[in-house]
């Protein structure tokens, strides 16, 4: 398998959970209540899955190893693209939480953030695979030796392995903030483990 492989099983996922966002857009858009448990699931999924996870194996790995090839000018200029993408999700993850927060705290007007920024979501993640899929990822495989290709992929699976660690310590550490114990001391061996 080629380290895009994995990159493309986890775009169809991804399509997935942005199939379920566009139902519950459309339920809010008829009036339906805010369900904030939904979003938070939504904002778990892109923040770990979608940006950790597979963004973090793209800019990590993928486009870490591109940095060193001669790259044409055209796969340059989409790789920039899609790194400053990937900013722009973060940016929209981080503004439908915002919106959310402020519904919860009886803010009602924030309910057309809460929709805006979810049509921004389900509009963005299709369209990013979209160039991902269809003109970035098999064309710059190209640039690879076999050797290569197999070692982005091996590297790929230590990323994922470590990613359930890291996400449990961090939910953790939030934990413990929350109870007043300072979480530093204890997770630096844990960060060296890792
Ligand atoms: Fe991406
Ligand atoms: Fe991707």
């Amino acid at each position: 398998m080629q380290p895009i492989g994995p990159l493309m099983i986890e775009h169809r996922l991804i399509e997935r959970m942005i199939d379920v966002l566009v139902k519950e857009s459309e339920r809010l858009d008829s009036g339906g209540d805010v369900d904030a448990v939904f979003i938070d699931t939504v904002v778990d999924f892109i923040r770990t899955y979608a940006d950790k996870t597979h963004h973090g194996k793209e800019e990590d790995i993928l486009f870490r190893e591109l940095e060193g090839k001669s790259l044409k000018p055209d796969h340059e200029k989409t790789m920039k693209e899609l790194v400053q993408e990937h900013v722009e999700a973060r940016e929209m993850t981080a503004a439908l939480v915002r919106a959310k927060d402020a519904f919860l705290e009886g803010d009602r007007s924030a309910l057309q953030g809460i929709k805006e920024k979810m049509a921004a979501l389900v509009q963005f993640y299709p369209a990013h695979i979209e160039k991902e899929d269809k003109h970035f990822f098999k064309p710059v495989m190209k640039y690879f030796t076999k050797k290569e290709q197999d070692a982005m992929l091996e590297e790929g699976r230590t990323f994922d392995r470590r990613m359930i660690h890291r996400k449990y310590l961090s939910i953790t550490e939030q934990g413990e903030i929350r109870v007043g114990k300072d979480p530093s001391r204890e997770s630096s061996d844990w960060i060296e483990y890792m």
